[in-house]
């Protein structure tokens, strides 16, 4: 493919070896011999190592970084997740996937040496929170991790925020005691003056990944909306993606952000040199970013600027499902005006007449002022020919009795689809998270375009589902009647 064959198809037209007028009718003068010489030895130099390259190219599917033609992504495969509230129920044959509390069990079960989780509070059992009886699977979960380290000895190592009363560490601190596990904390105030860790991430053996919106909290399996994506057996992502959680493990145990990052932290793999490989037939370019940018050691991208490269690629539609979207830093002692993903989604609508869709979260909790920044945004529509912006707010229905637990009964979902790239991350889209705090954000581009059920086709797909169900709302509606 690529080069290769568009050279030796412009080749073959002027090549002296292939010309059937070359020779045989007698054409050659005595200079003609060394000439042809030169000419065979040229061919030989320019091709030889391009055929080599396709030698590397058969032997395996994918490139990274620091392994170039290996195998650590050959039984790779990675799936959506998904928790899904009780009681929001989709239309008959929507899109389902494995729920976030099956594949936790799955990763746990499968692990054989270490279980790594970096989060921002651990509330796993009732008792941390409310006494529901939905807080079974994430007792459950509970009770894997305690065995996993206590009875099969395996280790333990979770990076959490520093704890406080909204964010606790109670079930960490069991663990520790009773399954030997090692518990780090991280001070985002005295690290950076401001920010948490926001990231929630899952490395068992190093080979296997979680990486989404759900929090080390019951209410994440059963009570909140929850997207991510579990890789099993992929040691190449995994291994990137451990230089983010050793960046964690480095700060918490030093209490600074180091002047310099050593080497080990670095990665080679970034938004300009993505990693390649294959997975059920189909071919993406994918790259891990982190924020916030202080925490990124050399090569890594920040994940602002992964958020910015999706938008500026995207020909056709932006599908962004987001909890919060503000064009501000609402953290800050003074609230301040931060339009970078803001103008970008403009220029993308009005440059490029690329479809904007936002599916942003309501519940009871959302600052009001978050319609009038969405409304401002849409009412773009129609400015020139082919502009279009359009926002909904999605609800998750609740009850009385349901709103007794707290914080519960939201899409907590974070990420953005285009025609070309699958983005999931951990933050919500407003300045505060891309300056002082923790998050990741991984990016699958699909390559080549007849990829079916890639993980960009699956996360369209699900954005299909809830854009168009019942509980998508349009703005302007008074969100308190649910
Ligand atoms: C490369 O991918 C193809 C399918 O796309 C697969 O059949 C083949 O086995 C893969 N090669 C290696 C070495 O993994
Ligand atoms: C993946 O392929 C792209 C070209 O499509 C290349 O620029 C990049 O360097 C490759 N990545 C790695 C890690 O080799
Ligand atoms: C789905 O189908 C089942 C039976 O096939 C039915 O009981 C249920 O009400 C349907 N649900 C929805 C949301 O249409
Ligand atoms: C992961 O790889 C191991 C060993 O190669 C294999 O036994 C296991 O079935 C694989 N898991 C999945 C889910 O493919
Ligand atoms: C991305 O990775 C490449 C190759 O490792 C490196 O040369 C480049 O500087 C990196 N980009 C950034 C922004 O760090
Ligand atoms: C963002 O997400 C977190 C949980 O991930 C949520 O609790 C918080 O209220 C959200 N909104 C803002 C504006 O930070």
């Amino acid at each position: 493919m690529w080069d290769q064959s568009g050279f030796m198809l412009r080749g073959d037209a002027d090549d002296p070896l292939t010309n059937s007028k070359w020779g045989a009718q007698g054409w050659c003068r005595p200079s003609c011999i060394p000439i042809t010489v030169i000419l065979i030895l040229i061919v030989l130099v320019v091709l030889l190592p391009l055929l080599d390259h396709a030698g590397d190219k058969h032997s395996s599917n994918s490139t990274f970084g620091n392994d170039p033609g290996s195998t650590c992504m050959d039984s790779c495969k990675i799936n959506l997740v998904e928790s899904i509230p009780i009681g929001l129920v989709y239309a008959n044959n929507s899109v389902q996937h494995r729920s976030t509390y099956d594949s936790w069990m799955e990763l746990i079960a499968s692990a054989q040496s270490s279980i790594e989780i970096a989060a921002l509070y651990w509330t796993m059992r009732r008792q941390d929170v409310y006494p529901d009886d939905s807080a079974k699977e994430g007792e459950d979960v509970f009770e894997a991790l305690l065995e996993a380290g206590r009875d099969r000895g395996l280790r333990l190592r979770f990076a959490q925020n520093v704890p406080s009363q909204l964010t606790p560490n109670d079930d960490t601190e069991y663990l520790a005691k009773k399954a030997n596990a090692q518990v780090r904390s991280l001070d985002f105030p005295r690290l950076l003056g401001a920010g948490v860790l926001h990231t929630k991430l899952w490395i068992i053996d190093r080979t296997h990944i979680y990486v989404g919106s759900a929090n080390m909290d019951w209410r994440s399996l059963t009570q909140v909306k929850e997207l991510g994506l579990v890789a099993i057996n992929c040691s190449c992502l995994a291994n990137d993606i451990a230089k983010i959680f050793d960046v964690y493990w480095k700060i918490s145990e030093d209490g600074k952000i180091p002047a310099v990052w050593p080497d080990s932290l670095a990665t080679k793999t970034n938004v300009s040199n993505p990693m390649n490989f294959t997975l059920g037939g189909n071919k993406y370019k994918a790259f891990i970013a982190s924020s916030p940018p202080p925490m990124s050691p050399r090569g890594r991208t920040n994940d602002l600027d992964a958020i910015l490269h999706c938008i500026d690629k995207a020909e056709k539609f932006i599908y962004i499902s987001v909890m919060d979207f503000f064009p501000l830093t609402i953290y800050t002692p003074k609230t301040k005006y931060w339009p970078i993903i803001d103008d970008a989604l403009r220029s993308a609508a009005i440059e490029h007449k690329v479809h904007v869709k936002l599916l942003i979260s309501w519940w009871k909790h959302s600052l009001p002022s978050a319609d009038y920044f969405l409304k401002s945004l849409a009412v773009l529509t129609k400015s020139y020919r082919n502009v279009k912006i359009e926002a909904k707010r999605f609800i998750v229905p609740t009850n009385p009795i349901l709103d007794k637990i707290p914080y519960i009964r939201v899409n907590h979902n974070k990420y953005m689809v285009t025609d070309s790239v699958a983005y999931i991350g951990t933050s919500n889209w407003s300045g505060d998270y891309f300056i002082s705090t923790a998050g990741i954000g991984m990016v699958f581009e699909d390559v080549g375009n007849k990829n079916e059920e890639s993980i960009r086709q699956q996360l369209e797909e699900i954005f299909h589902r809830d854009w168009n169900s019942q509980y998508a709302h349009p703005l302007n509606e008074t969100y308190v009647d649910r």
